[in-house]
């Protein structure tokens, strides 16, 4: 039978049909509302409606300078997928106190709108990845708009500052000890510096080198540095991960970076001829299991989406194009880590949006 003849064959549920449609009615006003997020965050919309108060699209315009046509529709649209409510009998909107938290609480560990501004940089980008997909060629990091490199900055920051300090360089074993006394750290392909500087702040004895291939994110780096005043303890280095300079290192860590890497198994080559005997190579990664099924939930579809779009692109642009996938799952890295020369590996902690996995000579 031809293809033709085996689609007509196909027996269709009418019921299945319509409730996938319906479902996709639903996810093209979730991709609109990305843009939307991104909206209501430049413009201040959440931030004026953080406090709770009631408030009309009329006041909402008011308060941020805006047009009420926009205002009105937008509104609307956050009442329509539950960002907001709605009293029809006033006409008013409310942002939820945990909205108000996690769309404008930078502090706090829910903060989304880094999400959205890395969703929507990567979608405008999406156009770009058609013919990629044909020839199998790919398209570097630093070719993105700056959304990408704000927005990850923005989102992964979130995750660090919940957690590095207090949860994940506590389990790995004596790194602790060390930076406190005073270590020497390798921060690898770290974008804005975000992880580098907390690092820097948490242990004042310690001394770091965050590197990246990209010269925009390191100009950044360095600028958040100099803000946060640890710039004296942070060198900063335009650096392929399997060209960063120096040795000895105590640490090295790689935060969401190793699979956008075009040759992984030479960067963990790099790190164990310039990591010490008892050294910690610290890998963050995004959360996945080792099997596809592992990973078909909604952590999952969102990796997959940027794997696709950003992160195999990425590493396909690079020599060696291995093109790990954002979702390759530990046993795929401890391979790597095992090529590059490693003996040990330990899933050392995790939260629903990362591994944290330790390696050692
Ligand atoms: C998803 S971003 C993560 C950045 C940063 N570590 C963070 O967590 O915010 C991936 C980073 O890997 C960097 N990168 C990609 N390939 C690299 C390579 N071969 N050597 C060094 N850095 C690389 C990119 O420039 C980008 O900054």
């Amino acid at each position: 039978m031809t293809t033709t003849e085996l689609r007509a064959t196909r027996p269709i549920d009418p019921d299945k049909l319509m409730a996938f449609v319906f479902r996709a009615v639903g996810e093209v006003g979730a991709t609109l509302n990305t843009a939307l997020v991104v909206m209501g965050d430049a413009l201040g919309f959440y931030e004026a409606m953080a406090d709770g108060r009631p408030t009309t699209s009329t006041e909402l315009a008011e308060r941020t300078g805006t047009s009420e046509h926009y205002t009105r529709e937008w509104l609307a649209a956050q009442a329509a997928g539950d960002y907001v409510t709605y009293d029809p009998t006033t006409g008013r909107y409310v942002l939820p106190a945990e909205q108000a938290a996690a769309l404008t609480d930078e502090s706090s560990p829910a903060y989304l709108p880094g999400f959205f501004q890395l969703a929507h940089g990567t979608v405008r980008d999406a156009d770009r990845i058609l013919g990629l997909a044909r020839d199998g060629d790919g398209l570097g990091w630093h070719a993105h708009n700056s959304d990408v490199h704000d927005g990850c900055e923005r989102f992964f920051r979130t995750m660090y500052n919940g957690h590095l300090i207090g949860e994940w360089l506590p389990a790995l074993d004596g790194v602790v000890d060390k930076l406190t006394a005073g270590a020497s750290v390798a921060d690898v392909g770290c974008g804005h510096g975000a992880s580098t500087i907390l690092m820097a702040k948490a242990y004042p004895r310690s001394t770091f080198v965050g590197s990246d291939y990209h010269q925009g994110s390191i100009d950044v780096a360095r600028a958040r540095a100099a803000e946060a005043g640890v710039g004296d303890r942070i060198r900063f280095e335009v650096a392929p991960a399997t060209g960063y300079s120096g040795s000895g290192y105590d640490l090295v860590t790689m935060f969401d970076c190793l699979h956008d890497m075009g040759d992984p198994v030479g960067a963990a080559r790099h790190v164990r001829e310039t990591i010490t005997a008892d050294g910690t190579w610290m890998i963050v990664e995004p959360m996945a299991g080792d099997r596809t099924e592992d990973n078909l939930n909604p952590v999952g579809r969102a990796y997959y989406g940027f794997s696709t779009l950003l992160c195999t692109p990425a590493s396909l642009s690079q020599d060696v194009g291995l093109a790990l996938g954002t979702q390759a799952g530990p046993a795929r890295i401890r391979d790597v880590a095992t090529a590059g020369g490693f003996g040990r590996f330990r899933p050392a902690a995790a939260t629903p949006f990362n591994n944290v996995l330790e390696v050692r000579p």
